[in-house]
């Protein structure tokens, strides 16, 4: 029988440190029933000590969560530990993942502790959160920069004093897959106890190597790996799950291990982190890239169509990705829109399916030919933005080669109209400062993206926004055939995150670890 490697997604914990990619609790809520439903292990929620917003979320999904362990972060301090205990008890498998760091560079940097003070500080923090709770997951933040004699004792003293997991961390994305694999397999072969623990790699991507490393930590002995959809995560991010999930495999052939995912849903799953978050999947990107089945040249084109593995390794349906289906027109009736809604995996309330159809109709009405991309774009920034207290009601804009082009534009702030015309610099230009004379702010602009969503000219546009305002950084996306009217409702979209995220408090975009 293979081995089963246990995927432990952090998303949620480590994908939301990424600057941007900031999560509302009902995001939250969302993708950690996806999550449970696509077989995922562990489910890192939050840092519940970082703020009563993250205890909150951590909270609420520990009560949703029904086959997955719910994780929460938790530094070593006592009140950390009694938060994150207090925020995952209710979860049908809690745990608190506990950590602190253990190379030379942190003990003296940042936390200005002896080797002798930080071994202490392993003791105490195990010890209190077994206390709490039976399954402890302790991670040396910093592993692969830790002396190794120094990190066997630390991996010693937390597996005596009760932790069930241990997780060597390559939190700055330094080690090659022959040193990272060589870790896991001299402490799995000298720390006594070693066989009574799981040993879990999590992987940072700064050189590119996050997902080489975890399956170089597998053939170790690691049978559990952290990563988060999409590849999230502080800086270059970490292990993207569906690559390490794929490879596992894939290559079963050279790796003899299973993972419980159901990998139909790693598409679908991708498409909703990138609709939460605003952070587009590149093209190219491996598993759920828009290209990543697609053959260009007619070399390949001609192999495809003798024998479909000649080049391809494994098949888009075994990841979820559907081909391109022209679906519905604007003859569609409400029942089979919500038919082929249900196709694509969405289940709506009757206000959401009322007024998903009402949008459907409408872009049926300016586009020939809607397909499952559009039906997705649609239904997604319905399910985003159609709560938010700004929206778009109207837009007018002059465009052209004689200046100033201008925006008139009308939003409804809390329910109250309000009234804005601008000049700019062109026409995003100006849609963007007459949005800020309706709702004044100082954040600037730190990203722009326009995309197509199908082909053709009527195509939606896809834009993707990023606001910057002092440390904190709100990204959106919103889409419509207009590109317009799909930037203006993109800003306006990371507008409400970022009126979210200054209720979060200061800390909201700090990071964890
Ligand atoms: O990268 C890291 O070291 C972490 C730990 C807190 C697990 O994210
Ligand atoms: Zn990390």
């Amino acid at each position: 029988m293979p081995d089963q490697v246990r995927i432990f997604d952090t998303t949620m914990r480590d994908g939301e440190q990424s600057p941007g990619a900031s999560m509302t609790h009902a995001d939250k809520l969302e993708l950690a029933q996806a999550l449970d439903g696509m077989g995922v292990d562990v489910i890192e929620a939050g840092f519940p000590a970082a703020s009563p917003g993250d205890f909150a979320a951590v909270k609420a999904v520990a009560g949703v969560v029904r086959e997955a362990i719910v994780a929460g972060l938790s530094r070593a301090g006592p009140k950390d530990i009694d938060a994150c205990a207090e925020s995952v008890k209710g979860a049908v498998r809690p745990r608190i993942h506990t950590f602190i760091s253990t190379s030379p560079i942190h003990m003296k940097h940042k936390l200005n502790k002896s080797p002798e003070e930080v071994l202490e500080a392993i003791h105490q923090s195990v010890t209190r959160a077994r206390n709490h709770v039976e399954d402890v997951e302790w991670s040396a933040e910093d592993a692969t920069r830790t002396e190794r004699d120094f990190l066997r004792r630390c991996v010693e003293i937390a597996i005596r004093a009760g932790a069930t997991t241990i997780n060597i961390p390559d939190t700055v994305g330094y080690s090659f897959p022959s040193e990272y694999g060589a870790i896991f397999a001299d402490l799995i072969e000298s720390v006594p106890g070693a066989d009574k623990v799981i040993f879990s790699a999590h992987c940072h991507n700064d050189l590119g190597l996050a997902v080489a490393n975890s399956i170089a930590a597998a053939m170790n002995g690691a049978r559990q790996i952290e990563c988060a959809v999409n590849g999230l995560g502080e800086r270059a991010g970490n292990a993207a799950l569906e690559e390490v999930v794929m490879a596992l495999r894939v290559r079963r052939d050279a790796l003899p291990f299973e993972t419980q995912i159901d990998s139909t849903k790693l598409t679908r799953v991708s498409q909703m982190v990138s609709r939460i978050t605003g952070f587009p999947v590149q093209y190219n990107k491996a598993i759920v890239g828009k290209n990543a089945f697609s053959h260009e040249s007619g070399i390949h084109q001609d192999g495809m169509l003798k024998h479909s593995q000649t080049y391809e390794i494994m098949s888009p349906e075994d990841v979820g990705q559907g081909q391109t289906h022209l679906v519905l027109g604007k003859l569609s009736g409400r029942h089979a829109f919500k038919s082929k809604l249900g196709e694509l995996g969405y289940t709506l309330a009757d206000n959401e399916l009322a007024d998903a159809f009402a949008r459907f109709k409408d872009l049926a009405d300016r586009k020939r030919a809607i397909y499952d991309e559009d039906l997705i774009a649609l239904v997604d920034d319905a399910i985003a933005h159609g709560h938010d207290s700004i929206q778009v009601a109207r837009l007018r804009v002059v465009a052209g080669t004689d200046g100033p082009q201008t925006a008139d534009i009308e939003l409804t702030v809390d329910g109250h109209d309000v009234k804005q015309s601008a000049t700019g610099n062109g026409s995003v230009d100006a849609v963007f400062n007459a949005i800020k004379a309706a709702v004044p702010h100082e954040a600037s602009l730190a990203l722009y993206q326009v995309h197509a969503v199908t082909e053709g000219t009527d195509a939606q546009a896809e834009v993707s926004v990023r606001l910057s305002e002092n440390g904190r950084v709100a990204a959106a996306r919103a889409a419509d055939a207009d590109t317009l009217v799909a930037s203006a409702k993109a800003y306006v979209a990371a507008l409400n995150r970022l009126v979210a995220l200054r209720a979060r408090g200061p800390d909201a975009q700090e990071s964890a670890a």
